[in-house]
């Protein structure tokens, strides 16, 4: 494939997102690299992006640099600068304390600023134009997520000549929670402006055919949308709108190969000497988020300790946190309450050299983290509202002994797709205490069962197929609407 983009050409196929593939991250010497970017939406896209030629629109992570474009694996960057005011209302605010909570049922109260709004209407122009400005004729625009809800619209109207998609990687709310938001109108709007809106569950797709016909007068199909067929449609002017659920998956084949390697399987084994070769290995990988759980799972460990139904000198808990959005409120006092929590249980259940909970506040390189998921007798993902949840799926793609059990929380995605799994509703601490004690206590020949069914759904649908259903709902031949 040909990643070359020709001066005065451009690019026929973009991603853009609020973040690039990599972060610029700045070392206290003064000098500089790029690194992973955290979270979800770059885990699935760039693996998928390698593979096919394109640009790649996005912010380098810290505010106030300008950096040239760049190649990195084949993928054409494009840096947008953000000052460090735009850091804090668009990125902090506007998108982390209003729609990051309202998005997520509202588990934190989102904040309405109006400063914020202007800012975020601001900077979605500029994501906007950098866009316009490297599209080839006709091309495909893909744009993700919550940060850049007005880029579509913004962009139709810069360059009617091209082909716009949208993909939500976060939960779209209920009607009555979305209708809080003053802007409510803008944004529904701003999604408008693109050829396909996509969402990660069909309920998603459903309150936005909703809200075009409430808050804009728009008449949208009433049928049932499926998952990745049957989209519904809303015909705004002359352009129909396509609306579909498409549920996001991660590099299956390539994970799974990752974990068989040898590398692999002897560093699972170290991590699980380094621990103290405890009979079992419960573990949790999240960024360290509200929406995670985090909090609950330890509160159930503790009480499971508490009760005497699970034994600290058998037991090793790790939990791997990638610091996240660190300089907003809620983030900080959530990073606070679950540093509580982990010292309690070892203060209470330790012994020196064998903590009972092992915490890093540190992001993993993907090889340790396929070695983690490896060693882990009991997978814990418990988020109060997650859109998919990947990490869920990580560990079942590294899971190729049939190993392991995943307990999983009724409120991700995934759940949907996950039915194998010991699901539980966060809410319910004694449900959880359940779920987590028939997790170590499971019979192998009924883990191997579940985990098998959980392997065929993971493997089968992977993120190349989740782009494909996307990009194909996304050309203008498609007819498969539902009217
Ligand atoms: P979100 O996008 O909300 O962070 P997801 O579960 O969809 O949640 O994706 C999280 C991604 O970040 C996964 O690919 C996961 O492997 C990765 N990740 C989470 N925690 C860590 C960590 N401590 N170190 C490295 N990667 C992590
Ligand atoms: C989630 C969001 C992404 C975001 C990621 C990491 O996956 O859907 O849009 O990039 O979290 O969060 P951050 O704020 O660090 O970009």
């Amino acid at each position: 494939s040909t990643t070359d983009i020709p001066d005065g050409g451009g690019a026929d196929f973009i991603v853009v997102a609020n973040r690039l593939p990599v972060d610029l991250e700045r070392l206290p010497d003064g000098t500089q690299r790029w690194k992973h970017s955290p979270g979800g939406l770059v885990s699935a896209l760039e693996p998928f992006l390698r593979t096919h030629s394109g640009a790649w629109v996005g912010w380098p992570g810290v505010p106030d640099v300008e950096v040239d474009k760049f190649t990195e694996e084949g993928v054409w960057l494009h840096p947008v600068t953000l000052t460090s005011d735009e850091v804090r209302d668009y990125y902090e605010g506007f998108s982390n304390a209003t729609l990051w909570p309202l998005y997520h049922d509202v588990v934190a109260t989102p904040v309405f600023d109006r400063g914020w709004w202007d800012v975020y209407v601001r900077v979605n122009k500029r994501f906007a134009e950098a866009s316009a400005q490297i599209a080839a004729p006709g091309a495909v625009v893909w744009v993700q997520d919550y940060q850049l809800q007005l880029v579509p619209a913004m962009l139709r109207e810069l360059r009617p000549d091209l082909r716009i998609g949208f993909f939500l990687h976060i939960p779209f709310p209920p009607t009555e929670l979305f209708m809080q938001l003053p802007w409510r109108a803008e944004i529904i709007r701003g999604l408008l402006g693109a050829d396909l809106v996509g969402f990660h569950r069909p309920g998603g797709a459903q309150n936005y055919l909703w809200l075009a016909r409430r808050l804009i007068g728009l008449e949208p199909s009433r049928g049932a949308v499926g998952v990745r067929t049957r989209p519904g449609v809303v015909q705004v002017g002359d352009r129909s709108v396509r609306v579909g659920a498409f549920p996001i998956s991660i590099d299956s084949s390539g994970l799974d190969t990752m974990a068989r390697t040898r590398e692999v399987i002897q560093r699972a084994r170290q991590i699980r000497a380094d621990l103290g070769n405890p009979r079992k290995i419960i573990l949790g990988v999240d960024r360290l988020d509200y929406t995670k759980g985090i909090d609950l799972r330890l509160y159930a460990l503790h009480e499971l300790l508490t009760e005497g139904r699970v034994d600290p000198s058998e037991v090793a808990m790790v939990q791997l946190a990638t610091p996240s959005r660190e300089r907003v409120e809620h983030y900080q006092r959530m990073r606070g309450e679950i540093e509580q929590v982990v010292s309690r249980i070892n203060g209470e259940f330790a012994r020196v050299g064998r903590p009972v909970v092992h915490y890093l506040h540190q992001s993993i390189d993907r090889k340790e983290l396929a070695a983690f998921f490896s060693a882990a007798d009991v997978m814990l993902v418990t988020p109060v509202r997650d859109g998919m949840n990947l990490v869920c799926k990580e560990y079942v793609a590294c899971r190729h002994d049939l190993g392991g059990a995943l307990v999983l929380s009724e409120f991700a995605g995934a759940a949907a797709e996950l039915t194998s799994a010991f699901l539980v509703n966060p809410h319910d601490l004694d449900g959880v205490k359940n779920a987590m004690h028939a997790a170590l206590t499971l019979d192998p020949a009924e883990g191997r069962r579940r985990m098998r069914a959980l392997r065929r759904q993971v493997l089968t649908h992977d993120v190349d197929r989740w782009a494909r259903s996307f990009l194909d709902a996304l050309r203008p031949s498609t007819q498969d609407a539902v009217t």
